[in-house]
């Protein structure tokens, strides 16, 4: 159904603090590790958006008991029965992850060592991005799909009560994928790892250790060694780092800004768009002000910065800013001299193909942008003004959708976004959280 919002410019800075919802990986990951663990686990802070609830109807069709409740700001906290020892249920019917590729890829590294047959499948979108890369590691650990040599979902995954620990060299820098093989790894017999081409993020390594699992987590290699059964655990979601990305961009280019977005996961596999900005000229500082389990969070404080500058994302970082290509491409069009992402390619496998919407989108708006190979170019104008009556296509993509939401706000004339109810997957209060900030609240 078209849900056509208009996004008005706004009138004043923003201002204030904010708390956004929870980091939406987390989120995935909490109710995912909690329904394989023996007991019940207590969460809270989780995102409740779209992708989430993929994962939590997921969880719940496997035999999880899951019991959150919406508290007033929003997010889901309560308990989580996992399966255990005794292993997930078979489900009646196909599992559908929606939109989710975390849902459905981590599920099958999930679910292959254990004695099931599930079919796999999701929403348009999902049922065209790739999966072999998911499905041939675990083959290679004795996992087998249906139909054989499927690319995309659905799929139906046949696991096995034996699986093989593998070392395993990824061709690409995938958290998804490398979640996938090490979840497996964690009931095979012996030590499964993954080695990366670069460094992507890390919370699975990371999080696994709350659940009793004790693994290896390096730059670019993880290590688990298994069969170990995963125990509940307690733990809070910290604020979405992609969701803070979005509002401190905001700041950055609207006149007399000047926020602090409150809790924020830290993790240095996220805070790539902090980096890039800062190296941008932006004025933008972050600070680490705890940790839950291995993970950091902390507050960010953007301001107005009219001085930014073109900056070179080279392709070794290209994982830590790969949700916050499309923002960080729209404040490269406001800055001054050419801004490139090294090795894009992995955008075109996002929810749409995010690289060709990137370089559509900001066409459209007027601003000068090029690809060569696989590198994205941004020639930015200080002055770039945007034109007139825009309509801009989301592709469903919520971060996508954001964007050109954020490019209505900062500049002088309204931009109309398409579908934009699809910002539920990750961020269904991104506007309530401007409207407080316009606020100064
Ligand atoms: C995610 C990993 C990333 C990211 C996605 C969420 C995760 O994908 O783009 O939104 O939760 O593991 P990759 O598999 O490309 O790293």
């Amino acid at each position: 159904m078209s849900n056509t919002v208009k996004i008005e410019p706004l009138s004043g800075p923003i201002k204030g603090s904010v708390a956004v919802s929870g980091d939406k990986s987390i989120s995935h990951r909490s109710i995912l590790f909690s329904a394989m663990s023996e007991g019940t686990s207590k969460v809270s802070g989780v995102l409740d958006s779209a992708d989430v609830r993929a994962s939590i109807e997921a969880v719940t069709a496997l035999g999880a008991k899951v019991d959150l409740k919406k508290q007033s700001d929003g997010s889901l906290t309560g308990e989580i029965t996992g399966w255990g020892s005794k292993g997930p249920k078979q489900p009646a019917a196909p599992i559908n992850c929606m939109n989710s590729g975390t849902t459905a890829r981590l599920l099958m590294g999930i679910l292959a060592p254990w004695n099931i047959e599930v079919e796999i499948t999701g929403d348009e979108s999902l049922c065209m991005r790739p999966m072999r890369r998911i499905t041939a590691p675990l083959m290679l650990m004795g996992a087998k799909f249906s139909p054989e040599g499927a690319e995309t979902l659905p799929i139906t995954i046949h696991g096995n009560r034996n699986l093989k620990a593998i070392q395993y060299e990824s061709p690409m820098a995938s958290a998804q994928l490398k979640s996938a093989v090490l979840l497996a790894g964690v009931y095979a017999n012996g030590k499964t790892s993954v080695t990366e081409p670069e460094q992507s993020r890390t919370h699975t390594e990371l999080m696994l250790s709350q659940y009793g699992v004790e693994t290896v987590a390096q730059t670019r290699y993880a290590e688990v060694s298994g069969p170990v059964q995963m125990k509940a655990a307690d733990l809070n979601v910290p604020g979405d780092a992609s969701s803070a990305a979005f509002l401190c961009c905001l700041a950055v280019l609207l006149k007399g800004s000047s926020i602090t977005v409150k809790d924020v996961l830290l993790s240095p596999s996220r805070t790539g768009f902090l980096r890039t900005l800062e190296r941008m000229g932006a004025k933008i500082t972050w600070e680490v002000k705890g940790s839950e389990g291995k993970e950091n969070y902390g507050d960010i404080h953007a301001e107005y910065s009219p001085n930014i500058k073109g900056c070179e994302i080279p392709a070794k970082y290209f994982a830590t800013v790969v949700d916050e290509v499309p923002i960080l491409a729209l404040v490269a069009s406001c800055a001054k001299g050419v801004t490139v992402f090294r090795n894009c390619e992995e955008l075109r496998a996002k929810e749409t193909d995010r690289l060709q919407a990137i370089i559509d989108g900001l066409t459209e708006l007027g601003a000068s942008v090029w690809t060569h190979g696989d590198d994205l170019f941004i020639e930015g104008d200080p002055d770039f003004d945007l034109p007139d009556g825009l309509v801009m296509p989301s592709h469903r993509d919520h971060r996508m959708a954001i964007t050109w939401a954020i490019a209505g706000l900062v500049g002088k004339k309204s931009i109309s976004v398409e579908d934009f109810d699809c910002i539920d997957v990750s961020y269904p209060h991104f506007l309530d959280d401007v409207k407080k900030l316009t606020k100064g609240e």
